[in-house]
């Protein structure tokens, strides 16, 4: 608690061109928790660095994506916005977390097994300690709540069994956190590939709706969109095409999928996809328009990325002394 209020982190890694699965598993959800919670959400540029990066590239990427929090309409006086790099404490519960966190445990995780068939080339200690560095992220501020989307509940739950360790050893120390995931929108998939979802990384342009796609990217990307022959607007296994545009329209409108097929009831495949393209057009258009506004403002950013991770530090020294304490470290005179 901080106050009276929960804690919530969340954050965001700054590779790649983020896209819709970003916007409606987390983005959305962080700013309609953001005033029930004291909140921190961290740009993770030390996650970055597990895969190969351009310096500049990350930079300028890791600020946009610090730029499009607020633009998104998180305020940064009330919310914790900053960069992983700039708070140290990161890198050191990490080490320390990273001695009461099995080999076996990590060797589970499905993203490192995703990752590291894709980067067959550079297999690093990073990206296997990975979900060790993010249990940090969270226990470092005592998280009650976190925010993601369902690719990420297995790493939750390893953090969540990290906490408990360390407290079953050393008493009460970490708060176990709960995971949180939005009605709808949890798990956004390729519209090329409804069996997969939709990431950053994906080579096909057309799989994914960017967060800078403007409206006629949009709409062509969702009428091109695979769905199948059954021709009803049904979210059913059958159809998973058709589900995920559902489940798109039903984040971005807050509409029940109920609501939704009684809404296309005896219309078209182009009819719908022309409506689910139009209302992410006008749910994207207004952030893109506050994004390149706020862009402008280098010194208004500058300060809020020093504010914030001055508060940030603040919060997690809190923790990293008494973790330090509790496994042994000398205090410091
Ligand atoms: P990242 O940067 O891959 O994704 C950021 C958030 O977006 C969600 N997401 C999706 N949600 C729905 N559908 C999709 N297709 C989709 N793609 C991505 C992710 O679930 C995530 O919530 N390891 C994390 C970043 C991180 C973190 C943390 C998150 C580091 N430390 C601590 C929470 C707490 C990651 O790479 O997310």
């Amino acid at each position: 608690m901080i106050g009276d209020k929960k804690v919530l982190f969340s954050g965001m890694q700054a590779t790649g061109s983020l896209t819709l699965g970003n916007y409606l598993g987390a983005l959305q959800n962080w700013v309609n928790l953001a005033d029930e919670y004291e909140c921190f959400y961290s740009v993770v540029d030390l996650h970055s660095i597990t895969v190969r990066q351009d310096p500049a590239e990350l930079r300028t990427k890791a600020r946009n994506l610090l730029t499009l929090y607020i633009a998104a309409g998180l305020d940064p006086k009330k919310n914790c916005l900053y960069y992983q790099s700039h708070v140290s404490g990161h890198a050191e519960l990490a080490w320390i977390l990273n001695c009461f966190t099995y080999m076996g445990e990590l060797n589970r995780m499905t993203q490192f097994k995703d990752k590291s068939a894709k980067h067959a080339d550079n297999i690093n200690a990073g990206l296997f300690t990975y979900p060790v560095l993010m249990a940090a992220d969270i226990l470092l501020y005592q998280a009650d709540v976190v925010p993601v989307g369902k690719d990420q509940l297995q790493h939750l739950e390893l953090t969540r069994d990290i906490a408990q360790r360390f407290n079953s050893i050393y008493g009460d120390v970490f708060t176990v956190p709960e995971p949180y995931l939005g009605k709808a929108g949890a798990k956004i998939m390729s519209l090329q590939d409804p069996s997969k979802k939709m990431s950053k990384s994906d080579e096909n342009p057309n799989a994914s709706i960017y967060l800078t796609d403007d409206t006629d990217t949009i709409i062509r990307k969702f009428k091109r969109a695979v769905t199948d022959s059954v021709g009803v607007v049904k979210h059913s296994e059958e159809q998973p095409g058709i589900s995920n545009l559902i489940d798109i329209y039903s984040a971005c409108t807050g509409k029940s999928v109920e609501e939704i097929e009684k809404e296309f009831d005896g219309k078209g495949y182009g009819d719908f996809k022309l409506a689910v393209g139009e209302t992410v057009a006008d749910l994207l258009k207004p952030l893109n328009e506050r994004f390149n506004e706020l862009s402008k403002d280098k010194e208004y950013i500058d300060g809020i990325i020093k504010e914030n991770a001055e508060k940030a530090q603040y919060y997690s020294t809190k923790t990293l002394r008494k973790v330090q304490k509790k496994v042994g470290f000398p205090v410091r005179p």
